[in-house]
């Protein structure tokens, strides 16, 4: 199964200068828990986003980069989509795959993806780069809407999309 993991806000923005819009520490808490043990699927761009640009722990990590030269250690390196998608399905085979950005890839590997589990805030973030409108997408059914909680100041509710028309890689 490989499913997309991500946060966004009112208008589906889900970053601003290379960052993300909102401290969410419930969220963080479910991202977490639900990826522990997993592979996790990132662009370079997040990758260098974490604390001192290392990979997430107890996750094996793959990372797409266009330079050939760009090779991270304790991750899975690729350079091209088709490689990534590729290693994707390899891992697939025994594992659940996750999604975690950031917007080009989310964008990418849609058609891809079984589910999409997507934590919407109630607010709006100021967003530079946004995701795919789930709600206008036709291929996408929301299978759980969630229930409002507060993750400190903020609205937010979990929700489950499901892909009706998920393309298989081959
Ligand atoms: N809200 C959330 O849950 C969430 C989660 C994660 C990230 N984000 C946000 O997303 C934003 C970052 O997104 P991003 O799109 O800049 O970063 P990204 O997807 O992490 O990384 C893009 C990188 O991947 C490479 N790449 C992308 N497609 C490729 C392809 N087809 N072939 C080869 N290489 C490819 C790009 O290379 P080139 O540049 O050389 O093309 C670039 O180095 C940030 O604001 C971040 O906070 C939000």
């Amino acid at each position: 199964m490989i499913i997309s993991i991500l946060n966004c806000d009112k208008k589906y923005g889900i970053g601003k200068r290379n960052g993300l819009l909102f401290s969410l520490p419930l969220d963080m808490k479910f991202f977490r828990e639900t990826t522990q043990g997993h592979t996790v699927c990132m662009g370079e761009n997040t990758l260098l986003s974490f604390p001192g640009s290392k990979p997430l722990k107890n996750r094996t990590n793959i990372v797409l980069s266009q330079d050939p030269t760009h090779n991270y250690e304790g991750v899975i390196n690729v350079h091209s989509f088709e490689d990534f998608l590729r290693a994707m399905k390899e891992r697939e085979i025994s594992d659940t795959v996750f999604v975690i950005g950031g917007a080009s890839i989310y964008r990418q590997t849609l058609p891809y993806v079984d589910q999409v589990l997507l934590t919407k805030v109630n607010a709006d973030g100021g967003a530079e780069v946004f995701f795919v409108n789930l709600d206008e997408n036709p291929d996408f059914e929301c299978i759980d809407e969630g229930t409002p909680v507060m993750d400190g100041d903020l609205e937010i509710r979990f929700t489950t999309y499901k892909n009706k028309n998920k393309k298989e890689i081959i």
